[in-house]
């Protein structure tokens, strides 16, 4: 992809996402918003894929068709609010591979820290796309990136709900080659690092956790 970063602002994409950051929302209601707007955001990330053509014949004549080139996927979620964006990927793309990173953050040092790595093989040979619903100071995305281009990835792409102008930054500064599709950029971070407005923590959303 050409742009660092992409905002989806579609009319359905942000009407979504209003019900979703509303806190009345339930758990249920906010999966099933969030599996909807991956299934968009989704639309956004792929629009760059490499293509070919492939001869064919319709009813009425023969042409040369355009096809996705087969260079094969992998997607990988940030545990845990990643897996929220999983399906609706997998369903437009049912035939990518898929991966997990586990990472929390050391309360001494702040630095995140690897607890669970698991990723396709051939990284090298596929467009990576990264999910992750939150991009708040970025610290876990830059790292997570990190190790993904130290498994030999080299194409890879990140795909979130919403993004605060730090993340932005930091990913910016960190992987100036991993294009960010996003629905929103907010206003910023508050002292915690939640994302303001934003819709609180999603990972406790969408499984009802505290
Ligand atoms: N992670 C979340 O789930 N929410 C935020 O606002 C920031 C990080």
């Amino acid at each position: 992809m050409s742009e660092h970063l992409t905002v989806v602002d579609h009319p359905l994409v942000q009407h979504k996402l209003t019900l979703m950051r509303d806190k009345g929302a339930s758990s249920a209601e906010f999966r099933r918003l969030l599996h909807e707007i991956t299934l968009l955001l989704a639309y956004e990330i792929t629009r760059e894929m490499p293509m070919t053509t492939r001869a064919i014949e319709t009813p009425m004549e023969e042409m040369d068709a355009p096809i996705l080139a087969g260079k094969k996927l992998a997607l990988v979620s940030i545990l845990r609010a990643g897996n929220g964006m999983l399906d609706g990927v997998l369903e437009l793309i049912p035939s990518a591979r898929v991966g997990f990173v586990g990472l929390y953050r050391d309360e001494a040092t702040l630095k995140p820290v690897q607890y669970y790595f698991k990723v396709p093989e051939g990284l090298n040979n596929r467009v990576v796309i990264v999910v992750d619903p939150m991009l708040a100071t970025g610290n876990s995305s830059a790292a997570a990136i990190d190790l993904l281009k130290q498994a030999g990835a080299t194409d890879i792409r990140f795909l979130c709900l919403l993004a605060a102008p730090e993340g932005v930054a930091r990913m910016k500064e960190a992987h100036p080659d991993v294009p960010i599709v996003t629905a929103s950029i907010d206003r910023g971070l508050n002292s915690k690092g939640y994302i303001m407005p934003g819709l609180g923590d999603a990972g406790d959303r969408m499984f009802g956790t505290k």
